[in-house]
Order: C-alpha cells, then sequence, then structure tokens
C-alpha cells in the first residue's frame, strides 16, 4: 500500500463536515450560516451573531432576550474564580492567564452540566475573566459587570471603569462580531481536536486559547503595533517595506491561508474605525498603516497578500487606550462562540481524532546497555 500524502499544516486536507461559516477566499467573502459578516457587523449585535452562530438561525425577539439576560445572569465571577486570577504572575501575559483560568473554570461546575450551561458560562465569563485579570495584575479590585450594558460595552465598563460611548461601544461591538468565527483555523481545529475526545469544554476552550495565543495566528494583532512603531513614521513606510521584503521578514497582519485578497474583516473594520477616528483623532499608527497597505498592494498584492483582520484591529483598540497584550485575549472573548459552535458540531457526529503519519525514523534498533556506549 502507498504512504498517503503528507500535507504541511494539513493544507487543504477537510477535518470535518461543518453548516457554521464560509470563506470564498478569492472573492472577498465570509458568511455565517450564510449570511455577510459585513452585514452582521453594520446591523447585528455580538449576541445575535452569536445565537446565530450557536444555533445555525438569527434568533427570534424572544429567543433574542432571553439569550441577553442569560448571559447577563452568567457573567459574574465567584471570589474563588477571582483569587485565582490573583494567585497568577502579575507580569505574565494576559493569553496564559486566561488559558489557565478557563481550565480551572471548569472545576466550579459538574462534570455532566448541560451543554447549554457550559455554553453560557463560557461566552459570559471569558470576557469578565479578561478583564478582571487585567484589573487584579495592576492591584485595582476587579469590577463586578453590569446588567444594563449590552456584551462589548460592559466589557469596556470591566476594563476601565468608565462607560463607552455608543460609536465606541458598536466598533468594539463590530469587532467582537467580525472575529466570532473563521472556519477551520489552528485554534478551531485544536477546540475540535479536544471536543473529540469527550474532554469537559473548559479544557475544550483553554486548549483554543493556548492555539490562538501564538504570533502566526492571534497574537499577530499585538505584533503589527509593534512593527509600525518600529517603522515609525508613514513617510518610511515603503523603504521600510523593500528592506523587509529583501530580509524576507514576515509583515505582520498580512496574508492569508485562504484570503489571496483584502480580508473583508480588515474592510469593514476600517470603515468603523474611521467612525472612532473622527471622536479620538486619527492614530499616527493608523496613518503609517495606510502607506505601508499602499506600498504593500504594488510590492506583495502580486503574491496574494494583503491585509487581514489583524492588520487593523490592534490600532483601533489601542486607540481607545487598551493595552496591547489585551488585543489577542479580545480575539478570544469573541472567537469563544465560533470554537462553541464548533464544539457542538463535533459533539453531534463525534468521532476522535486519529490522524496519520509518515514514520521517517529507524526501525529493529538493538538496545545497548548505557555503560556500552560510546
Ligand atoms: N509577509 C511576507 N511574506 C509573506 C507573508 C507576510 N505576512 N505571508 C505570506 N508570505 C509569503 C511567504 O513568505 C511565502 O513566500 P515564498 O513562497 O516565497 O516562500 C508565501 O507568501 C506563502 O506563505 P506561507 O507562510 O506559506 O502562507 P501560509 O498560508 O502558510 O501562512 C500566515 C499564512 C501564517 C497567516 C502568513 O501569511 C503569516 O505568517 N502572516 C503574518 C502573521 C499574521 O498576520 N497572522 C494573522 C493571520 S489572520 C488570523 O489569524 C486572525
Amino acid at each position: 500500500m502507498s504512504e498517503p500524502e503528507f500535507r504541511p499544516g494539513l493544507a487543504d486536507v477537510p477535518v470535518a463536515e461543518s453548516a457554521i461559516s464560509f470563506i470564498d477566499g478569492k472573492r472577498a467573502r465570509l458568511e455565517y450560516r450564510g449570511i455577510a459578516v459585513e452585514a452582521l457587523a453594520r446591523e447585528s449585535t455580538f449576541e445575535e451573531t452569536s445565537w446565530l452562530l450557536l444555533k445555525g438561525a438569527l434568533p427570534t425577539q424572544r429567543e433574542l432576550a432571553l439569550f441577553d439576560r442569560d448571559l447577563k445572569q452568567n457573567r459574574s465571577l465567584k471570589y474563588r474564580q477571582i483569587d485565582i486570577l490573583k494567585c497568577l504572575p502579575p507580569s505574565g501575559h494576559p493569553m496564559e492567564a486566561l488559558q489557565a483560568s478557563l481550565a480551572a473554570l471548569g472545576m466550579f461546575f459538574p462534570a455532566k452540566e448541560d451543554a447549554w450551561e457550559s455554553i453560557l458560562h463560557l461566552v459570559a465569563k471569558t470576557t469578565t475573566l479578561v478583564a478582571a485579570f487585567h484589573r487584579v495584575r495592576h492591584g485595582e479590585e476587579a469590577l463586578a459587570p453590569r446588567e444594563d450594558l449590552g456584551h462589548a460595552a460592559n466589557f469596556f465598563y470591566m476594563l476601565t471603569g468608565k462607560e463607552p460611548s455608543a460609536p465606541v461601544a458598536r466598533v468594539l461591538d463590530a469587532c467582537l462580531i467580525l472575529h466570532a468565527e473563521h472556519t477551520m483555523n489552528a485554534s478551531t481545529f485544536a477546540a475540535r481536536v479536544v471536543g473529540s475526545t469527550q474532554a469537559n469544554p473548559y479544557s475544550v476552550i483553554s486548549a483554543a486559547v493556548g492555539a490562538l495565543s501564538g504570533p502566526l495566528h492571534g497574537g499577530a494583532n499585538e505584533e503589527v503595533l509593534e512593527m509600525l512603531d518600529e517603522i515609525g513614521d508613514h513617510s518610511k513606510a515603503k523603504a521600510w517595506l523593500e528592506d523587509a521584503i529583501a530580509t524576507k521578514k514576515k509583515i505582520m497582519g498580512f496574508g492569508h491561508r485562504v484570503y489571496k485578497v483584502k480580508d473583508p474583516r480588515a474592510t469593514v473594520l476600517q470603515e468603523l474605525a474611521e467612525h472612532v477616528f473622527t471622536e479620538t483623532g486619527r492614530p499616527a499608527a493608523y496613518e503609517t498603516a495606510l502607506s505601508l497597505e499602499a506600498a504593500a498592494n504594488t510590492l506583495l498584492g502580486p503574491k496574494g497578500i494583503y491585509p487581514n483582520v489583524d492588520f487593523f484591529s490592534g490600532i483601533v483598540y489601542s486607540s481607545l487606550g487598551i493595552p496591547r497584550d489585551l488585543f489577542t485575549p479580545m480575539f478570544a472573548m469573541s472567537r469563544v462562540v465560533g470554537w462553541l459552535s464548533h464544539w457542538t458540531e463535533q459533539m453531534r457526529h463525534n468521532r476522535i481524532f486519529r490522524p496519520e503519519q509518515v514514520f521517517t525514523g529507524q526501525r529493529d534498533q538493538p538496545f545497548i546497555p548505557l555503560e556500552q556506549r560510546p
């Protein structure tokens, strides 16, 4: 029998049948349950989009009202859950704190918890964990969630102690919608693999957070700002890019396994960001980003390398005063919905993942006793 073909990174290898989201990478099209993500970012809310992803169809008014109520009622953390955050090193990365605290969260709920209950806890409390860790690492008390605020606005409040203006709440809500789901990426696959073992959903989401934390995946938005700092000024963007290409540097926030045109999420986020910038002023990093994008259109465009969603998300967050190391946790706060949608789908037709390998090592080697080894 011939060896199966090995595809590094499982490129183009289907690992599941899924009805959750769809990408046409050549036409810049991303749909959640058949609906264009741009329409959702402009017209929907994170709560409504979450229901759509998790349940498969837009909610009725009553379903949405009950879901919204249930999320609000599940936002708060117990004292001991906050104490866990206080025990973590304040200098550690918030993604590590999130991964650890989500895994620990599962210990507070019954092993055979109803799946929907787990989903409510995870969607509602991930946001609270991110905000609470940020406050306790700075020696401040975690703020209790407010039931009069929507999901995104409440996050901003729990983080900063301030209520966001309507445009700021809107752009944050849209960012959550845009990051909620994205077909079979590395963290979603990690969630499916862990879920396929029938591990509890808190372990599933904790594993997915670990996968998302890497700089080639969710960690890119943080590195984009570092790159824009390094460029310094928009007038230097073209020369910097030429040098980066010559020295084979990866341009953070550019390129995508699936999109060979500009990521539709980047386009809609840019549009929403412009609204926020009328309030906060256009940050210098945005001017640099625009010059870099213009130069990249000529230099990288022919290779199908264009901005992805993370090219702009970090600029928006930092214009709102959100620290860089919270960008990826904010991505996780949103993507938890996509991961749980895939977990739900996986559990419906589950078979444990057990892929194949192409063996390249030696065989039939003798065991040489320690004293006889050279
Ligand atoms: N800058 C410069 N060159 C790039 C970039 C980039 N950002 N992305 C791809 N390329 C080049 C590669 O060097 C390679 O060139 P070669 O054929 O001459 O060797 C070619 O394009 C193919 O690149 P791969 O890395 O094989 O593409 P892959 O599909 O495996 O990777 C990835 C996609 C990881 C996103 C890549 O584009 C990248 O590292 N981008 C920067 C990090 C980033 O922004 N990640 C966020 C992704 S979006 C998200 O997770 C939400």
